[in-house]
Protein backbone atom coordinates (compact mmCIF):
# COMPACT_ATOMS: atom_id res chain seq x y z
CA UNK A 1 0.00 0.00 0.00
CA UNK A 2 1.04 3.54 -0.65
CA UNK A 3 0.73 6.78 0.73
CA UNK A 4 0.87 10.32 -0.86
CA UNK A 5 2.97 10.95 2.26
CA UNK A 6 5.82 10.20 3.98
CA UNK A 7 4.46 7.19 5.70
CA UNK A 8 5.46 8.33 9.59
CA UNK A 9 4.79 10.88 12.13
CA UNK A 10 7.61 12.64 13.55
CA UNK A 11 7.76 12.69 17.29
CA UNK A 12 11.26 13.70 18.18
CA UNK A 13 12.75 16.32 15.95
CA UNK A 14 16.89 17.92 15.73
CA UNK A 15 16.74 21.95 14.94
CA UNK A 16 18.92 22.70 12.41
CA UNK A 17 20.84 26.03 12.78
CA UNK A 18 20.51 28.21 9.58
CA UNK A 19 24.02 29.43 8.41
CA UNK A 20 25.44 31.92 6.14
CA UNK A 21 27.26 31.29 2.68
CA UNK A 22 30.51 33.23 4.66
CA UNK A 23 30.26 30.69 7.56
CA UNK A 24 30.22 27.96 4.97
CA UNK A 25 33.09 29.38 3.20
CA UNK A 26 35.18 29.82 6.43
CA UNK A 27 34.18 25.94 7.42
CA UNK A 28 34.73 24.40 4.18
CA UNK A 29 38.18 26.04 4.26
CA UNK A 30 39.50 25.31 7.56
CA UNK A 31 38.11 21.73 6.41
CA UNK A 32 40.71 21.56 4.04
CA UNK A 33 38.04 21.96 1.32
CA UNK A 34 37.24 18.31 2.45
CA UNK A 35 33.39 17.87 2.97
CA UNK A 36 33.51 14.93 5.39
CA UNK A 37 35.57 17.02 7.19
CA UNK A 38 33.25 19.52 8.16
CA UNK A 39 31.25 19.91 11.97
CA UNK A 40 27.81 18.44 11.40
CA UNK A 41 26.39 21.90 12.73
CA UNK A 42 27.49 23.65 9.70
CA UNK A 43 25.70 21.14 7.40
CA UNK A 44 22.24 22.77 6.56
CA UNK A 45 21.09 18.87 4.53
CA UNK A 46 23.31 16.41 5.38
CA UNK A 47 23.37 14.03 2.17
CA UNK A 48 26.91 12.65 2.80
CA UNK A 49 25.49 9.20 3.36
CA UNK A 50 22.86 7.11 4.30
CA UNK A 51 24.73 4.85 6.45
CA UNK A 52 23.99 4.73 9.98
CA UNK A 53 22.14 8.24 10.09
CA UNK A 54 18.74 5.94 9.51
CA UNK A 55 15.60 7.65 12.26
CA UNK A 56 14.53 4.87 14.11
CA UNK A 57 11.01 3.55 14.63
CA UNK A 58 8.70 3.34 17.96
CA UNK A 59 9.26 -0.54 17.31
CA UNK A 60 13.12 -0.25 17.20
CA UNK A 61 13.30 2.38 20.51
CA UNK A 62 10.63 0.27 22.47
CA UNK A 63 12.89 -2.79 22.11
CA UNK A 64 15.98 -1.23 23.05
CA UNK A 65 14.90 0.00 26.01
CA UNK A 66 14.03 -3.35 27.10
CA UNK A 67 17.74 -4.56 25.98
CA UNK A 68 19.40 -7.42 27.89
CA UNK A 69 23.22 -5.75 28.47
CA UNK A 70 24.65 -9.15 29.65
CA UNK A 71 28.27 -9.62 29.27
CA UNK A 72 27.30 -13.13 27.38
CA UNK A 73 24.24 -15.05 26.92
CA UNK A 74 22.50 -12.11 26.46
CA UNK A 75 18.44 -12.50 25.42
CA UNK A 76 18.91 -9.34 22.97
CA UNK A 77 22.07 -11.44 20.70
CA UNK A 78 19.14 -14.83 21.27
CA UNK A 79 16.48 -12.48 19.70
CA UNK A 80 18.81 -10.83 16.92
CA UNK A 81 20.03 -14.60 16.05
CA UNK A 82 16.77 -16.13 15.40
CA UNK A 83 15.46 -13.09 13.27
CA UNK A 84 18.73 -13.27 10.76
CA UNK A 85 17.98 -16.80 10.89
CA UNK A 86 15.01 -16.35 9.89
CA UNK A 87 15.71 -14.24 6.70
CA UNK A 88 19.60 -15.32 5.64
CA UNK A 89 18.59 -18.94 5.91
CA UNK A 90 22.17 -19.98 7.86
CA UNK A 91 23.03 -21.51 10.85
CA UNK A 92 25.74 -19.38 11.89
CA UNK A 93 25.03 -15.83 12.65
CA UNK A 94 28.24 -13.77 13.83
CA UNK A 95 27.71 -9.87 14.81
CA UNK A 96 30.20 -7.00 14.43
CA UNK A 97 30.43 -3.47 15.09
CA UNK A 98 29.86 -2.64 11.06
CA UNK A 99 30.07 -3.51 7.51
CA UNK A 100 34.01 -3.23 7.17
CA UNK A 101 34.43 -5.15 10.11
CA UNK A 102 32.67 -7.74 8.44
CA UNK A 103 34.80 -7.31 5.71
CA UNK A 104 37.71 -7.98 7.75
CA UNK A 105 36.82 -10.83 9.62
CA UNK A 106 36.05 -12.76 6.63
CA UNK A 107 39.23 -12.04 4.69
CA UNK A 108 41.38 -11.90 7.38
CA UNK A 109 39.95 -16.16 8.27
CA UNK A 110 39.71 -16.94 4.41
CA UNK A 111 41.57 -15.07 1.56
CA UNK A 112 45.33 -15.78 0.74
CA UNK A 113 47.90 -14.01 -0.50
CA UNK A 114 47.57 -13.83 -4.64
CA UNK A 115 43.95 -14.94 -4.86
CA UNK A 116 41.36 -13.25 -6.83
CA UNK A 117 38.37 -11.95 -5.68
CA UNK A 118 35.47 -11.46 -8.09
CA UNK A 119 32.41 -9.10 -8.12
CA UNK A 120 30.05 -6.70 -10.08
CA UNK A 121 31.56 -4.04 -8.15
CA UNK A 122 32.94 -4.02 -5.05
CA UNK A 123 32.46 -1.08 -2.17
CA UNK A 124 36.09 0.46 -1.40
CA UNK A 125 36.28 -0.62 2.31
CA UNK A 126 35.92 -4.19 0.90
CA UNK A 127 38.35 -3.97 -1.86
CA UNK A 128 40.78 -2.31 0.53
CA UNK A 129 39.99 -5.62 2.99
CA UNK A 130 40.91 -7.84 0.41
CA UNK A 131 44.10 -6.24 -0.80
CA UNK A 132 45.13 -5.52 2.51
CA UNK A 133 45.25 -9.57 2.96
CA UNK A 134 47.28 -9.81 -0.44
CA UNK A 135 44.54 -10.36 -2.68
CA UNK A 136 43.53 -8.93 -5.97
CA UNK A 137 39.94 -7.40 -6.69
CA UNK A 138 38.43 -7.64 -9.85
CA UNK A 139 35.18 -5.97 -11.14
CA UNK A 140 33.17 -7.58 -13.65
CA UNK A 141 30.29 -5.11 -14.07
CA UNK A 142 28.26 -5.50 -17.49
CA UNK A 143 29.28 -2.93 -19.79
CA UNK A 144 25.94 -0.51 -19.68
CA UNK A 145 27.09 0.27 -15.78
CA UNK A 146 29.86 2.98 -16.96
CA UNK A 147 27.07 4.69 -19.63
CA UNK A 148 25.61 7.21 -18.00
CA UNK A 149 22.70 7.21 -20.18
CA UNK A 150 22.11 3.98 -20.64
CA UNK A 151 18.02 2.97 -19.32
CA UNK A 152 19.12 -0.42 -18.67
CA UNK A 153 17.46 -1.62 -15.55
CA UNK A 154 19.76 -3.78 -13.70
CA UNK A 155 23.21 -2.39 -14.14
CA UNK A 156 24.54 -4.10 -10.90
CA UNK A 157 24.49 -7.45 -12.73
CA UNK A 158 27.57 -9.20 -12.84
CA UNK A 159 28.86 -9.64 -16.33
CA UNK A 160 28.37 -13.57 -16.79
CA UNK A 161 30.76 -14.10 -19.81
CA UNK A 162 33.59 -12.25 -18.31
CA UNK A 163 32.80 -13.99 -14.63
CA UNK A 164 32.87 -17.18 -16.69
CA UNK A 165 36.31 -16.53 -18.19
CA UNK A 166 37.83 -15.43 -14.83
CA UNK A 167 36.96 -18.40 -13.02
CA UNK A 168 37.96 -20.81 -15.76
CA UNK A 169 41.42 -19.07 -16.10
CA UNK A 170 41.98 -18.81 -12.27
CA UNK A 171 41.64 -22.76 -11.94
CA UNK A 172 41.18 -24.59 -8.38
CA UNK A 173 41.88 -22.22 -5.49
CA UNK A 174 42.99 -19.18 -7.53
CA UNK A 175 39.57 -17.33 -6.54
CA UNK A 176 38.89 -16.90 -2.73
CA UNK A 177 35.13 -15.54 -3.20
CA UNK A 178 32.91 -13.91 -5.80
CA UNK A 179 30.96 -10.97 -4.33
CA UNK A 180 27.88 -9.83 -4.97
CA UNK A 181 27.55 -6.54 -4.00
CA UNK A 182 23.46 -5.30 -3.51
CA UNK A 183 22.81 -2.44 -4.25
CA UNK A 184 26.36 -1.59 -6.09
CA UNK A 185 26.84 1.73 -4.61
CA UNK A 186 30.25 2.55 -6.42
CA UNK A 187 28.03 2.68 -9.27
CA UNK A 188 25.05 3.94 -8.82
CA UNK A 189 23.14 2.24 -6.39
CA UNK A 190 22.09 -0.23 -9.06
CA UNK A 191 20.17 -3.24 -8.47
CA UNK A 192 20.98 -6.47 -9.53
CA UNK A 193 18.22 -8.98 -11.13
CA UNK A 194 17.33 -11.99 -9.65
CA UNK A 195 18.08 -13.84 -12.75
CA UNK A 196 21.53 -12.56 -12.97
CA UNK A 197 22.09 -13.69 -9.11
CA UNK A 198 21.21 -16.94 -10.14
CA UNK A 199 22.99 -17.14 -12.76
CA UNK A 200 25.87 -16.06 -11.08
CA UNK A 201 25.52 -18.97 -8.37
CA UNK A 202 25.09 -21.53 -11.06
CA UNK A 203 29.06 -20.46 -12.33
CA UNK A 204 29.97 -20.27 -9.16
CA UNK A 205 28.82 -24.01 -7.98
CA UNK A 206 29.89 -25.17 -11.13
CA UNK A 207 33.66 -24.08 -10.14
CA UNK A 208 33.10 -25.12 -6.99
CA UNK A 209 34.10 -20.78 -5.46
CA UNK A 210 31.75 -19.78 -2.90
CA UNK A 211 29.14 -17.07 -3.37
CA UNK A 212 28.87 -14.12 -1.36
CA UNK A 213 26.78 -11.30 -0.89
CA UNK A 214 27.49 -8.09 0.37
CA UNK A 215 23.89 -7.19 1.26
CA UNK A 216 23.95 -3.46 2.86
CA UNK A 217 20.72 -2.71 0.48
CA UNK A 218 19.37 -5.65 -0.15
CA UNK A 219 16.00 -3.96 0.93
CA UNK A 220 16.14 -1.98 -1.96
CA UNK A 221 17.32 -4.37 -4.55
CA UNK A 222 14.53 -6.64 -3.73
CA UNK A 223 11.94 -3.77 -3.89
CA UNK A 224 13.59 -2.95 -7.12
CA UNK A 225 13.51 -6.45 -8.36
CA UNK A 226 9.56 -6.55 -7.89
CA UNK A 227 9.16 -3.29 -9.86
CA UNK A 228 11.82 -4.11 -12.50
CA UNK A 229 12.21 -7.62 -13.08
CA UNK A 230 9.64 -9.71 -15.67
CA UNK A 231 7.78 -12.38 -13.34
CA UNK A 232 8.82 -11.12 -9.95
CA UNK A 233 5.88 -8.01 -9.59
CA UNK A 234 3.26 -9.16 -7.08
CA UNK A 235 6.04 -10.80 -4.98
CA UNK A 236 7.07 -9.42 -1.65
CA UNK A 237 10.33 -8.02 -0.98
CA UNK A 238 11.09 -10.87 1.50
CA UNK A 239 10.12 -13.70 -0.81
CA UNK A 240 12.71 -12.02 -2.95
CA UNK A 241 15.34 -11.44 -0.30
CA UNK A 242 14.97 -14.97 0.89
CA UNK A 243 15.42 -16.24 -2.68
CA UNK A 244 18.61 -14.55 -2.82
CA UNK A 245 20.26 -15.79 0.54
CA UNK A 246 19.52 -19.00 -0.97
CA UNK A 247 21.32 -18.64 -3.93
CA UNK A 248 24.76 -17.50 -1.92
CA UNK A 249 27.07 -19.67 0.65
CA UNK A 250 27.47 -16.17 2.75
CA UNK A 251 26.24 -12.88 3.74
CA UNK A 252 27.96 -10.27 5.43
CA UNK A 253 25.69 -6.94 5.85
CA UNK A 254 26.66 -3.43 7.36
CA UNK A 255 23.14 -3.01 9.48
CA UNK A 256 23.43 0.71 9.45
CA UNK A 257 22.31 1.39 5.81
CA UNK A 258 18.77 -0.69 5.11
CA UNK A 259 18.73 -2.43 8.19
CA UNK A 260 18.15 0.84 9.78
CA UNK A 261 20.70 1.13 12.07
CA UNK A 262 23.23 3.78 13.76
CA UNK A 263 25.55 1.20 14.36
CA UNK A 264 26.03 -2.55 13.61
CA UNK A 265 26.98 -5.61 10.94
CA UNK A 266 26.31 -9.24 10.73
CA UNK A 267 28.24 -12.09 9.12
CA UNK A 268 25.62 -15.20 8.08
CA UNK A 269 27.06 -18.50 6.80
CA UNK A 270 27.06 -22.23 7.52
CA UNK A 271 30.28 -23.82 7.07
CA UNK A 272 31.54 -24.31 10.36
CA UNK A 273 35.27 -24.44 9.54
CA UNK A 274 34.50 -20.61 8.42
CA UNK A 275 32.41 -19.75 11.14
CA UNK A 276 35.10 -21.08 13.39
CA UNK A 277 37.88 -19.18 12.20
CA UNK A 278 36.24 -15.82 11.89
CA UNK A 279 35.27 -16.27 15.24
CA UNK A 280 38.66 -16.53 16.97
CA UNK A 281 39.31 -13.22 14.93
CA UNK A 282 35.98 -11.53 16.26
CA UNK A 283 37.71 -12.31 19.98
CA UNK A 284 40.71 -11.11 19.11
CA UNK A 285 39.33 -7.88 17.56
CA UNK A 286 35.73 -6.79 18.41
CA UNK A 287 34.09 -9.02 21.28
CA UNK A 288 32.61 -12.07 21.82
CA UNK A 289 30.30 -14.29 19.83
CA UNK A 290 26.84 -13.29 21.04
CA UNK A 291 27.86 -9.30 21.30
CA UNK A 292 30.75 -9.04 18.06
CA UNK A 293 31.53 -5.43 19.95
CA UNK A 294 27.75 -3.37 19.82
CA UNK A 295 25.62 -3.57 23.23
CA UNK A 296 22.25 -5.65 23.45
CA UNK A 297 20.05 -2.62 22.83
CA UNK A 298 22.13 -2.38 19.02
CA UNK A 299 21.45 -6.13 18.78
CA UNK A 300 17.24 -5.36 19.26
CA UNK A 301 17.29 -2.71 17.00
CA UNK A 302 18.82 -4.80 14.44
CA UNK A 303 16.37 -7.80 15.32
CA UNK A 304 13.33 -5.05 14.61
CA UNK A 305 14.90 -3.80 11.61
CA UNK A 306 15.51 -7.13 10.05
CA UNK A 307 11.96 -7.14 9.35
CA UNK A 308 10.85 -3.53 8.96
CA UNK A 309 13.93 -3.03 6.19
CA UNK A 310 11.54 -5.01 4.20
CA UNK A 311 8.10 -3.40 4.76
CA UNK A 312 6.75 -2.46 1.41
CA UNK A 313 5.10 0.76 2.03
CA UNK A 314 8.46 2.02 3.55
CA UNK A 315 10.73 0.71 0.58
CA UNK A 316 8.10 2.29 -2.00
CA UNK A 317 8.09 5.76 -0.65
CA UNK A 318 11.87 5.11 -0.12
CA UNK A 319 12.17 4.50 -3.65
CA UNK A 320 9.64 7.12 -4.99
CA UNK A 321 11.42 9.67 -2.63
CA UNK A 322 14.66 9.26 -4.02
CA UNK A 323 13.85 8.94 -8.02
CA UNK A 324 11.62 11.93 -7.32
CA UNK A 325 14.51 14.31 -6.27
CA UNK A 326 16.08 12.68 -9.23
CA UNK A 327 12.98 13.39 -11.81
CA UNK A 328 13.49 17.17 -10.70
CA UNK A 329 16.85 17.50 -11.67
CA UNK A 330 16.34 15.40 -15.03
CA UNK A 331 13.49 17.98 -15.90
CA UNK A 332 16.07 20.57 -15.53
CA UNK A 333 18.48 19.33 -17.47
CA UNK A 334 21.27 18.58 -14.83
CA UNK A 335 23.12 15.70 -15.83
CA UNK A 336 22.28 12.79 -13.45
CA UNK A 337 22.92 8.66 -13.86
CA UNK A 338 19.77 7.04 -14.89
CA UNK A 339 18.09 5.23 -13.58
CA UNK A 340 17.92 6.02 -9.96
CA UNK A 341 18.91 3.01 -7.91
CA UNK A 342 17.29 2.81 -4.28
CA UNK A 343 19.73 4.95 -1.88
CA UNK A 344 20.84 7.84 -4.11
CA UNK A 345 20.70 10.45 -6.49
CA UNK A 346 24.29 10.58 -8.85
CA UNK A 347 25.02 13.65 -10.84
CA UNK A 348 27.45 13.43 -13.38
CA UNK A 349 30.74 15.39 -11.99
CA UNK A 350 32.55 15.73 -15.73
CA UNK A 351 29.03 16.32 -17.53
CA UNK A 352 28.07 19.08 -14.92
CA UNK A 353 31.73 20.70 -15.14
CA UNK A 354 32.97 20.37 -18.23
CA UNK A 355 35.27 23.34 -17.99
CA UNK A 356 37.41 21.46 -15.24
CA UNK A 357 39.61 18.69 -16.29
CA UNK A 358 39.98 15.14 -14.20
CA UNK A 359 43.27 16.12 -12.30
CA UNK A 360 40.92 19.56 -11.04
CA UNK A 361 38.68 16.77 -9.85
CA UNK A 362 35.27 17.57 -11.42
CA UNK A 363 32.69 16.32 -9.16
CA UNK A 364 34.27 17.01 -5.65
CA UNK A 365 34.87 20.32 -6.61
CA UNK A 366 30.99 20.39 -7.70
CA UNK A 367 30.35 18.82 -3.92
CA UNK A 368 32.27 21.95 -2.11
CA UNK A 369 30.27 24.53 -4.35
CA UNK A 370 27.33 22.79 -3.90
CA UNK A 371 28.15 23.36 0.23
CA UNK A 372 29.23 26.60 0.11
CA UNK A 373 26.35 28.01 -2.23
CA UNK A 374 23.58 25.65 -0.04
CA UNK A 375 24.86 23.80 3.15
CA UNK A 376 23.91 20.63 1.45
CA UNK A 377 26.75 18.28 1.75
CA UNK A 378 27.17 15.22 -0.38
CA UNK A 379 29.78 12.56 -1.11
CA UNK A 380 31.64 11.95 -4.01
CA UNK A 381 32.02 9.21 -5.73
CA UNK A 382 34.69 9.28 -8.32
CA UNK A 383 38.44 10.56 -8.60
CA UNK A 384 39.34 11.06 -5.66
CA UNK A 385 37.90 7.96 -4.24
CA UNK A 386 38.34 5.70 -7.58
CA UNK A 387 41.06 7.10 -9.24
CA UNK A 388 44.99 6.10 -8.80
CA UNK A 389 48.81 7.57 -9.54
CA UNK A 390 50.05 5.49 -12.76
CA UNK A 391 53.56 4.80 -12.00
CA UNK A 392 54.15 3.87 -16.13
CA UNK A 393 52.73 7.38 -17.32
CA UNK A 394 54.06 9.15 -13.79
CA UNK A 395 50.01 10.64 -14.39
CA UNK A 396 46.64 9.28 -12.93
CA UNK A 397 44.54 6.52 -13.34
CA UNK A 398 40.81 7.97 -13.59
CA UNK A 399 37.75 5.91 -12.72
CA UNK A 400 35.19 5.09 -15.23
CA UNK A 401 32.59 7.65 -13.88
CA UNK A 402 33.50 10.84 -11.96
CA UNK A 403 30.16 11.12 -9.83
CA UNK A 404 28.43 13.36 -6.90
CA UNK A 405 26.20 11.35 -4.71
CA UNK A 406 23.06 12.50 -2.90
CA UNK A 407 22.34 10.38 -0.42
CA UNK A 408 19.27 9.97 1.22
CA UNK A 409 19.18 8.88 5.12
CA UNK A 410 16.06 6.99 5.32
CA UNK A 411 13.17 8.50 7.14
CA UNK A 412 14.98 11.93 8.06
CA UNK A 413 13.79 14.64 5.43
CA UNK A 414 10.49 15.26 3.70
CA UNK A 415 9.85 16.48 0.03
CA UNK A 416 10.75 20.08 1.20
CA UNK A 417 14.09 19.40 2.21
CA UNK A 418 14.91 17.33 -1.32
CA UNK A 419 13.24 20.39 -3.25
CA UNK A 420 15.51 22.43 -1.47
CA UNK A 421 18.44 20.36 -2.82
CA UNK A 422 17.14 20.15 -6.01
CA UNK A 423 16.53 23.99 -6.05
CA UNK A 424 20.36 24.62 -5.13
CA UNK A 425 22.03 22.29 -7.46
CA UNK A 426 19.70 23.61 -10.32
CA UNK A 427 21.13 27.29 -9.42
CA UNK A 428 24.69 25.87 -9.30
CA UNK A 429 24.22 24.44 -12.68
CA UNK A 430 23.40 27.92 -14.28
CA UNK A 431 26.44 29.11 -12.90
CA UNK A 432 28.69 26.00 -13.36
CA UNK A 433 31.24 28.24 -15.24
CA UNK A 434 31.95 29.89 -11.71
CA UNK A 435 33.04 26.39 -9.65
CA UNK A 436 36.63 26.49 -9.28
CA UNK A 437 38.61 23.04 -9.68
CA UNK A 438 40.79 21.70 -6.40
CA UNK A 439 43.80 19.81 -6.04
CA UNK A 440 45.30 17.62 -3.46
CA UNK A 441 47.26 18.99 -0.48
CA UNK A 442 47.50 15.56 1.29
CA UNK A 443 46.79 12.32 -0.42
CA UNK A 444 46.90 9.38 2.20
CA UNK A 445 47.81 6.00 0.56
CA UNK A 446 44.38 4.38 1.38
CA UNK A 447 40.79 5.71 1.27
CA UNK A 448 41.74 8.91 0.23
CA UNK A 449 38.20 10.40 0.45
CA UNK A 450 37.96 10.52 4.24
CA UNK A 451 40.76 12.55 5.32
CA UNK A 452 42.77 14.13 2.15
CA UNK A 453 42.47 17.77 2.20
CA UNK A 454 42.55 20.16 -0.88
CA UNK A 455 43.02 23.54 -1.93
CA UNK A 456 41.52 25.53 -5.07
CA UNK A 457 43.77 24.56 -7.82
N1 LIG B 1 29.44 -2.25 1.54
C1 LIG B 1 28.77 -1.25 0.94
C2 LIG B 1 28.03 -1.51 -0.33
C3 LIG B 1 28.79 0.03 1.51
O1 LIG B 1 28.12 1.02 0.90
C4 LIG B 1 29.50 0.24 2.72
C5 LIG B 1 29.54 1.55 3.34
C6 LIG B 1 30.15 -0.84 3.31
C7 LIG B 1 30.10 -2.08 2.69
C8 LIG B 1 30.90 -0.70 4.60
O2 LIG B 1 30.00 -0.67 5.67
O3 LIG B 1 30.21 1.62 6.63
O4 LIG B 1 29.20 -0.24 7.94
O5 LIG B 1 31.63 -0.21 7.50
N2 LIG B 1 29.09 2.59 2.79
C9 LIG B 1 28.95 3.90 3.39
C10 LIG B 1 28.38 4.84 2.37
C11 LIG B 1 30.15 4.41 4.10
O6 LIG B 1 28.24 6.04 2.67
O7 LIG B 1 28.05 4.41 1.27
P1 LIG B 1 30.28 0.18 7.00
Amino acid sequence: MELPFEPFRIRVVEPIRPTTRDEREAAIRAAGYNPFLLPSETVLIDLVTDSGVSALSVRQWSAMHGSDESFTGSRSFRRFEAAARDLFGKRHIIPCHQGRAAEHLLCRAIVEPGQLVLGNTLFATTRANVEEQGGRVIDLPIPEHADPRSLHPFKGDIDLDGLGRQLEAAGAGGVAFVILTLTDNSGGGQPASLANIRAAAELCRRHRVPLLLDAARIAENCFLITRRESGQDGRSPREVARDIFSLADGVFMSMKKDALGNSGGVIALDDDGWAERIRIRLLVSEGIPSAGGLAGRDLECMAEALDEMLDETHLSHRVAQVSRLGELLVAAGVPVLQPFGGHAVYVDGRAFCPHLEDERLPAWSLSVALYVASGVRTWEVGNVLGGHPDPSSGGWRWPALDLLRLAVPRRVYTSSHLDYVARSLIELYSTRQEIRGLRFVYRPPLLPQFIATFEPA
